[in-house]
């Protein structure tokens, strides 16, 4: 038995909701013994997503085969798809990936019989992450119905936004976004965005939850902003609008300091920074146990 993870939109309450219970019970202790052999494919750099399916993996008795940046036969020019085909042959249960390019189109891969996990592909998907937005607010918040969440940043680029949007739309938040317009997608209705701020300071007034996300300068074809000084001071927390935060702030990390945040207010108690990386693992541990289980 096993399932995929390949997009948020995947994702239906009553899935989310049986996720969610995982989380909660790996979170206080719960013990479950798996079988069986993960590929961690990661061909784009990652500290958290990578350590913690690690460590998620062998938490459950999973053994663990990595692959990283130059060291699969896509880069000599073998398609993902012939990747996993592979690995399916040599007898992997679960391949967790990290690439560079978005799957598209992912309905293929579901096919397989392989679990496959994504641990975010180019701008499109990162669920795990989403999962850990998600979770980590409503630890939080308690509801997230009705929560205003705004993502600031580089919207375009980031898989972070596309990911956990669905999901908080999905528990009834309501959205926003903020950021330089060459950076905001044009077509923002199929997220379910309801204000595209351009001044950050109205988008802090109006939010209950802000989430910072990354400047992705290895994903830029142009000079999206003018200089990285000018964005933090157009766009970043500063000491100043940590003040005004109405609640919380989220970071899915890694952090760009003076860029995204200031160095001063990244560690302070409106941060949800480190909960969010510690939640991580259970998240990583509950998706797991849901995608190789028989429950
Ligand atoms: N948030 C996140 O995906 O971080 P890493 O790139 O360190 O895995």
């Amino acid at each position: 038995m096993f399932r995929h993870l390949i997009s948020t939109r995947d994702l239906d309450l009553k899935t989310l909701h049986a996720i969610r219970g995982l989380y909660l019970d790996f979170k206080e202790g719960r013990k479950e013994e798996l079988k069986g052999d993960v590929t961690l494919l990661f061909l784009e750099s990652s500290t958290r997503t990578r350590l913690s399916f690690e460590k998620a993996c062998r938490l459950l008795g999973l053994r663990t085969y990595y692959v990283g940046r130059g060291e699969g036969s896509t880069e000599k020019g073998e398609s993902f798809y012939d990747t996993v085909k592979t690995l399916e042959a040599l007898g992997f249960d679960c391949i967790i990936f990290r690439v560079p390019f978005v799957l598209f189109p992912y309905d293929r891969y579901k096919e397989e019989f392989v679990s496959l996990i994504n641990a975010g592909d180019g701008t499109h998907q990162h669920p795990t992450q989403g999962l850990i937005d998600i979770f980590t607010a409503l630890d939080a918040y308690k509801t997230l119905e009705g929560l205003k969440v705004v993502y600031v940043g580089d919207i375009i680029h980031s898989r972070v936004f596309r990911s956990g949007s669905y999901l908080f739309k999905l528990l009834g938040a309501r959205l926003g976004v903020c950021g330089p317009r060459t950076l905001i997608p044009s077509d923002l209705s199929p997220f379910g965005v309801e204000h595209a701020f351009d001044s950050v300071d109205e988008a802090i007034e109006w939010a209950d939850l802000c989430i910072w996300i990354r400047l992705q300068e290895e994903r830029f074809q142009e000079n999206y902003i003018t200089s990285k000084e000018s964005y933090f001071m157009q766009f970043g927390l500063t000491k100043e609008r940590y003040e005004k935060l109405n609640g919380y702030f989220m970071h899915p990390g890694p952090v760009n300091l003076y860029v995204d945040l200031d160095a001063e207010v990244l560690y302070k108690d409106k941060s949800l920074v480190l909960q969010q990386v510690k939640n991580g693992l259970y998240v990583r541990m509950a998706t797991l146990y849901w995608a190789l289980s028989d429950g």
